[in-house]
């Protein structure tokens, strides 16, 4: 039976060991050896110049290639939102889960019927362990939500926010269009930015953050997510088999392949897992924009891009509709195996 009050609930009322549901298996933390942190970083990308000359802007393409090849992740800067859009679309998340427990009761729910939801471990009937993590969740696009009924305590900057990380997300897939030699429109036009979800993450501090992780190991199920992290560092990336932090970088935005693009691809950009540790110090928030085919996935057919394909290059996926993948990614559950492997 579920308190309807998330794991902010259990921290509210002054847990101080956390509850053996979120106890994760010891070798979820073995990788976790000590890494030379000057080795590898995600490469940081500057957005500045690129709507300027050619030559600045297939520079950018080329930032934008690499590391959509390598890493799965890189974090943009000079994106066009301004500071105090950021700040205060992080500060309406923390308004949304400082209301009282009596109103976030009421809020709470895991009917996506509803125009949010609010709850706390979308799989937590499936999953092997507990995240220490709650979760808004809201549909933006492609149908826009009516205002009122968007959560109250942050629907104003919710809107804005999500118009300005609509018009970035508009701009990776032409530079990621580019990036794979096509078209700048050809990711737009295949429907890739059509469905909008947002996100607001909440990781409140954790008395025992050894042994449990604010999100496990997992591929997001999209085609690109953009994600605004605060300045608590707790993001991790799994790069060459070793789990490197995603540094918070002042007004930067994070952005990484899902697996939908990994497929539509070919296997030429990468979706790679990631995990959020849980911490002494908090809440955390971040903010997640999901680009994807909307709430209710299409019946629309993605396959591996025609335009990429050759006798060298044959398709390394079945086509499918996003609404199997998405099917497939859910049943599956969070296990750490790649949702893609099915449609080989
Ligand atoms: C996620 O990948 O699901 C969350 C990322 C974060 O909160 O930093
Ligand atoms: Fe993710």
């Amino acid at each position: 039976e579920e308190t309807k009050l998330g794991v902010k609930g259990l921290v509210d009322a002054g847990v101080a060991k956390i509850p053996r549901i979120f106890h994760h298996p010891r070798d979820e933390f073995e990788n976790d050896t000590e890494l030379d942190k000057t080795e590898f970083s995600i490469p940081v990308i500057d957005l500045e110049d690129v709507n300027k000359d050619p030559t600045k802007h297939n520079g950018i393409v080329e930032k934008v290639r690499e590391a959509s090849e390598q890493w799965g992740f890189f974090q943009v800067v000079n994106h066009g939102i301004p500071v105090s859009v950021l700040e205060e679309m992080k500060n309406g998340i923390h308004r949304f889960y400082d209301q009282d427990a009596e109103v976030r009761k009421e809020l709470y729910t895991r009917d996506h019927r509803r125009s949010y939801v609010y709850y706390s471990n979308f799989d937590l009937f499936r999953a092997p362990a507990a995240n220490w993590r709650d979760t808004l969740l809201c549909y933006m696009a492609p149908n826009p939500p009516n205002p009122d009924d968007l959560p109250e305590a942050c629907r104003d900057i919710l809107l804005e926010y999500s118009k300005h990380a609509m018009k970035v997300g508009d701009l990776l897939f032409e530079l990621l269009s580019e990036a794979l030699g096509l078209k700048p429109n050809h990711l737009e036009d295949a429907g890739c930015t059509e469905g909008v979800v947002a996100i607001g993450n909440y990781y409140p501090a954790c008395p025992e953050p050894e042994l449990t992780l604010g999100t496990s190991r997992h591929n997001d199920n999209d085609f690109l997510t953009v994600l605004l992290q605060d300045h608590i560092s707790a993001l991790q990336v799994l790069h060459k088999n070793k789990w490197i932090d995603v540094p918070p970088v002042p007004g930067a935005l994070v952005v990484n392949i899902g697996d939908l693009l990994q497929l539509i691809s070919n296997d030429r950009f990468v979706s790679v897992e990631h995990r959020v540790l849980a911490n002494h110090i908090g809440p955390r928030v971040s903010i997640a924009t999901f680009f994807s085919t909307g709430v209710r996935p299409t019946s629309k057919i993605f396959g591996p891009i025609k335009e990429l394909l050759s006798e060298d290059n044959p398709p390394k996926y079945r086509e499918t509709t996003v609404a199997e993948y998405v099917a497939h990614f859910y049943a599956k559950g969070l296990d750490g195996t790649s949702a893609l492997l099915h449609f080989k």
